[in-house]
């Protein structure tokens, strides 16, 4: 190109403009990149005229190609990174998949889920004590064997231990036998005076039966005060059976030896002309307090450890504790 003037590099500038605004494809893009700027482009070879305008003004137009060419470069690679960005907003909406699975049509008929029976009693017993003045709280299922069994004045030497058949990870923890492991958890955490409530699941290695599950619920209270007896704890338990069966069950104490409490109980519940074994219970143990950073001069506190699972069953008249961990929709339909 020969001739050269400001009019004709605005020209070319606006051509190019045209074009990259009518591509739509990243290919097409690429051609009118190298047909303009490339060795035998368009706005290359206006570049080279450059040595052919007269000197005065050759430093002129020199500044102002240099200024259209960046502004050119700018317009294209904002082009080519949106049609970047479309192509893969395409790519996204092809390869779109539908990760929910069909629902059964026996499901779909009665699609309402509902809770567990174990979550129902639960719900309930949380109520009650709730409306007691208890606190809901919580702990974990891996539990070290420090809350699980020393700070329940269980030392690993004890043979009380072997009353639990226990699952050890090889990490060193434990799956919680029993909910007695948030105790102390709790104790260092709360001032007295307190009444807790800690519901969860446990674990023990069982041999399977009706009765026997690896896998079950229990719930355990304590109340923590400056006098505690064992009157308070009958009341309280008293309550509970009431609330949850509608009138007034009838109970037996008898001694129970559990570690954590002194002295302990075992308290039996009368149903159908049997006493059934309902639950373990007594006067925290001073160790306790102290492991949880009480001072067992000033304050004392009664436990239980009530089996959700068993109160489930003997509630929903369940006749087989593997029914509860089963999964079988058709046994938990019947709750809805
Ligand atoms: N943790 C005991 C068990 O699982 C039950 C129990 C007994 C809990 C006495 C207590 C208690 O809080 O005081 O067999």
């Amino acid at each position: 190109m020969g001739y050269m003037d400001l009019d004709s590099i605005n020209k070319i500038k606006l051509t190019i403009e045209n074009q990259i605004s009518n591509i739509s494809s990243i290919k097409d893009l690429e051609e009118l990149r190298i047909s303009s700027f490339g060795k035998k482009g368009s706005f290359t070879s206006l570049m080279k005229g450059l040595k052919e305008v007269r000197e005065d003004k050759r430093k002129e137009f020199g500044a102002l190609l240099n200024k259209t060419k960046k502004e050119l470069e700018y317009f294209l690679n904002e082009k080519r990174e949106k049609l970047k960005k479309e192509k893969i907003l395409k790519e996204l909406k092809k390869e779109w998949i539908d990760v929910t699975l069909p629902i059964y049509e026996e499901t779909k008929t009665n699609s309402v889920g509902s809770l567990h029976p174990e979550s129902l009693v639960r719900e309930e017993l949380e109520k009650i004590f709730l409306r007691l003045g208890f606190s809901v709280v919580d702990g974990p299922e891996v539990e070290s064997e420090y809350y699980n069994f020393e700070a329940l004045n269980v030392p690993s030497s004890h043979p009380a231990r072997d009353m639990q058949d226990t699952f050890f990870t090889n990490l060193g923890s434990v799956l919680r036998t029993h909910t007695s492991s948030i105790q102390v958890r709790a104790l260092e955490k709360l001032d007295p005076p307190l009444r807790i409530v800690a519901p969860g699941r446990c674990y023990r290695c069982e041999r399977l039966d009706a009765s026997h599950e690896h896998t079950f619920y229990q719930m355990e209270g304590m109340m923590v005060d400056k006098v505690v007896s064992v009157s308070h704890l009958v009341y309280f338990l008293k309550t509970l059976l009431r609330e949850i069966f509608g009138y007034e069950v009838k109970i037996r104490l008898r001694p129970g030896y559990f570690p954590f409490v002194e002295p302990g109980f075992e308290i039996d519940t009368w149903f159908n002309g049997k006493w059934l074994e309902m639950l373990g219970c007594g006067l925290v143990h001073p160790k306790v307090l102290e492991y949880g950073g009480i001072d067992s001069g000033k304050w004392q506190g009664f436990a239980f450890g009530i089996g959700l699972s068993r109160l489930t069953m003997l509630r929903y008249q369940i006749d087989d504790i593997r029914h509860l961990q089963g999964g079988n929709l058709k046994f938990l339909k019947q709750f809805s």
